[in-house]
C-alpha cells in the first residue's frame, strides 16, 4: 500500500525530469534562499505529485526544485510537513523515502530552532550532533517496511560524524561561526513554557524545534548519512526568554541564511 504509493509519486516525478540526485536538501523555515544557489534544471509542485502531502503554513512553499550545486546534483524540498499540522508521521515522512528512492545518497537538513544553551545567539547555527525525540508518536510505527530497512534501525550515528567533522573544519573559513549540539522535537504548534524550556535543557537539549526528528529517523532506517542544522531563531534560557512572534522566528532564520547557504554549499561540493 504504502510503497505503491512511494512507487506512484516516484514515476510521476521520473516523467517530469531526467536528473539523478545525488544530494537531498530539505529546508526549513525563512531557510529556502538556499534554492537561489541551485542551479535549477526543474521544478515540480508538491500538489501534482501523487500521494504527496501538500503544506499548509504560509512560510512554507512546497515544491521540489532539481538542479546541481557546483557539480553535484541535488534535490531540494522547499518547504516540509510538520506533525503539527495535522499530517501523520508516514505522510510527514514520505517525502524522504521518495527522494532515496530517486537516488540520493546524504540528506541535508535545515530547521528553525529555539536556543536553550545560555551560550547560543539568535540567528547563530548549530550543528545537530545528536537528538531527543519527544514527539508522541513514531515514523516506523507499524509493519517495517522490509524493502527499506531493518525493524530496529541503530541510532548510534543518526547524524554523520564524517560530515560533521568536515563543516567544523570548513566553517571558519567561511567566516562562520558555529555551535554543535543535541536538537530535542516537540510537536508544537505551541511554544514552551519557561519551565519547559528549562527542563529540555535538563534533560540535555541544546536546541528545541518541531521538526527534523521524524525525516532523520526515516533517512536512517534507509541508512541514508544525515547532515543538519539548526539556525537560533531565539532564546530560550533563564535571562533571556521572551514572548517570541512567527514573524520574530522567521527574521532571526533569514538573518543566517547568507551562513547556513555558504556552509551547506561548500559541504555539498565537497561530498567525497
Ligand atoms: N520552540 C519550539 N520550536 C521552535 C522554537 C521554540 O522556541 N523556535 C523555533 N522553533
Amino acid at each position: 500500500m504504502v510503497i505503491a504509493e512511494l512507487e506512484a509519486a516516484l514515476a510521476y516525478i521520473r516523467q517530469q525530469t531526467d536528473l539523478r540526485p545525488s544530494v537531498g536538501i530539505i529546508l526549513g523555515t525563512g531557510l529556502g534562499g538556499l534554492t537561489q544557489e541551485i542551479n535549477i534544471s526543474h521544478t515540480i509542485d508538491y500538489a501534482d505529485i501523487p500521494h504527496f502531502p501538500v503544506s499548509t503554513v504560509e512560510s512554507h512553499s512546497g515544491k521540489l526544485i532539481f538542479g546541481t550545486i557546483g557539480s553535484r546534483t541535488v534535490v531540494a524540498m522547499q518547504g516540509r510537513f510538520h506533525y503539527y499540522e495535522g499530517y501523520s508521521m508516514q505522510q510527514v515522512t514520505f517525502p524522504v523515502r521518495v527522494l532515496k528512492m530517486l537516488g540520493i545518497e546524504t540528506l541535508f537538513v535545515s530547521n528553525a530552532a529555539g536556543g536553550l544553551n545560555p551560550t547560543y545567539q539568535k540567528s547563530e547555527l548549530m550543528i545537530i550532533n545528536d537528538h531527543i525525540n519527544l514527539l508522541p508518536e513514531n515514523p516506523l510505527t507499524g509493519k517495517n517496511l522490509d524493502q527499506f530497512g531493518v525493524r530496529f534501525p541503530d541510532m548510534f550515528h543518526a547524524y554523520s560524524p564524517s560530515l560533521i567533522a568536515k563543516a567544523l573544519q570548513i566553517a571558519p573559513s567561511l567566516d562562520v561561526k558555529v555551535h554543535q549540539g543535541v536538537y530535542v522535537s516537540v510537536s508544537g504548534p505551541n511554544l514552551e513554557t519557561p519551565a519547559e524550556y528549562r527542563y529540555l535543557n535538563i534533560i540535555g537539549a541544546d536546541a528545541v524545534g518541531m521538526s527534523t526528528v521524524p525525516e532523520v529517523i526515516v533517512a536512517r532506517h534507509m541508512e541514508l548519512p544525515v547532515f543538519a542544522v539548526s539556525v537560533i531563531t531565539d532564546l530560550c534560557y533563564e535571562g533571556a526568554i521572551q514572548p517570541v512572534t512567527v514573524a520574530e522566528v522567521i527574521e532571526a532564520a533569514h538573518k543566517a541564511e547568507p551562513s547556513l547557504t555558504k556552509l551547506m554549499c561548500q559541504l555539498i561540493e565537497q561530498l567525497e
